[in-house]
């Protein structure tokens, strides 16, 4: 049995009896290499700080690799990194690992079509405007009729070879955009895209393109029903759409709240105000603990952010160590991981991010 086979089966294993310390490896792993950019789009805090993943880190994913399911390069800008090639061209050699490289598709020359269109991979390319006006002043740096001409052509090789490659796509929903929401997915199907995934904007970049702060109703609202046209669209053209975008149920218009990834820094506070008695109870692992649980990915990913802080999964409120002083695998099973499983076992309430727990988030962002 080869080892991701192996470590998927002890993983499972380990799942079913709600191990809190692991033997298994993560079966998936979202890596931001460096925060290194040819773009500099407004939404964007990544190229804000500089910031490269240290050799030792390199090393140990390389370690890593022939275990993982699944591993996404993420940047800065990937195709920009001069050691990326080498390390593209050294996971293709793991047959079962499926990787995902997500870029800005700017930098899509033949030698990356080439290596790409002859590999069973997922390429992500980000795409938030639909129009020169709308895509250049969100992708600021990026050009539109660049991004038409490299996806044409990747495509013309994928057609030729017929490529394994499934094309992605990302969308950041913001005020600019979202009326255009249900569009974006003509033009996957225009374009080929295989896959959608739209999310909404965070963080405090652009504060002004933040719908999902405040009381902004009429917006949320007719943004909900475009995601819904959105979905249609996508089964009518047989896309796969996935999406994170918080939907307003219009029945409680009185009571609705428009909960995001923004409220982070709330539900930090609120957990800092739980008293010890509170933490312990919630430490001890309760034998009523439910079947199956509401999130897999303490027990089956790590994300590693740009700067090198780590989290189970990229919505995850909490961080759990930081890989320029800790290793990959000691992050995997310490206090932090440990105690995201014992909570997700008893109560994530303040915890977990509330579109998680409320089930706003798709159980497919929830389990890998
Ligand atoms: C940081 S980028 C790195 C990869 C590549 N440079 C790109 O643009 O796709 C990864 C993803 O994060 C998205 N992103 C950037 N800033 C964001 C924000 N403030 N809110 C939500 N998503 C954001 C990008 O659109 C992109 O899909
Ligand atoms: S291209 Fe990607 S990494 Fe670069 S600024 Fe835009 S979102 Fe950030």
């Amino acid at each position: 049995m080869d080892k991701v086979t192996e470590n998927l089966l002890l993983n499972e294993e380990e799942i079913k009896s709600k191990k809190i310390v692991l033997e298994s490896y993560p079966k998936r792993l979202i890596a931001t290499l460096s925060t290194k950019c040819n773009s500099r789009c407004i939404m964007c805090e990544v190229v804000r700080k500089k910031w490269d993943m240290p050799q030792k880190t390199l090393d140990e994913i390389k370690q890593l690799l022939p275990y993982l399911q699944s591993v996404n390069w993420q940047g800065g800008e990937v195709l920009l990194l001069d050691n990326f090639y080498e390390l593209f061209l050294e996971s293709l050699k793991n047959k079962s690992l499926k990787q995902t490289i997500v870029s800005n598709g700017m930098l899509l020359n033949d030698k990356w079509i080439d290596a790409l269109t002859d590999a069973d991979i997922e390429f992500t390319i980000s795409i938030d405007g639909l129009n020169k006006e709308i895509y250049e002043k969100i992708r600021y740096g990026s050009k539109y009729d660049v991004l038409l001409k490299n996806i044409k052509k990747l495509n013309e090789v994928r057609k030729r070879k017929n490529s394994k490659l499934r094309l992605k796509m990302h969308t950041v929903i913001m005020r600019s955009n979202y009326k255009d929401t249900d569009k974006f997915i003509d033009f996957a199907n225009e374009y080929n895209f295989d896959i959608v995934y739209m999310m909404p904007i965070w963080g405090g970049q652009q504060i002004d393109e933040n719908i999902y702060i405040g009381n902004n109703f009429d917006i949320m609202s007719e943004l909900s029903d475009k995601i819904n046209i959105a979905e249609k669209k996508a089964r009518d053209y047989n896309i796969e759409f996935f999406h994170s975008i918080p939907i307003i149920k219009k029945d409680v218009r009185s009571d609705t709240t428009i909960i995001n990834e923004n409220n982070k820094n709330e539900q930090k506070d609120v957990d800092e105000n739980k008293t010890e008695v509170d933490n312990i109870k919630e430490n001890i692992v309760s034998e009523t603990a439910t079947e199956s649980l509401f999130c897999y990915l303490p027990w089956q990913q790590l994300n590693i952010d740009p700067g090198g802080e780590v989290r189970p999964g990229c919505l995850c409120s909490k961080p759990v160590g930081n890989i320029e002083t800790e290793s990959i695998l000691s992050i995997w099973n310490n206090e932090q991981m440990q105690e995201y499983r014992k909570r997700i076992i008893n109560n994530p309430k303040n915890w977990c991010n509330n579109d998680c727990i409320n089930n706003n988030i798709k159980m497919d962002l929830r389990k890998v």
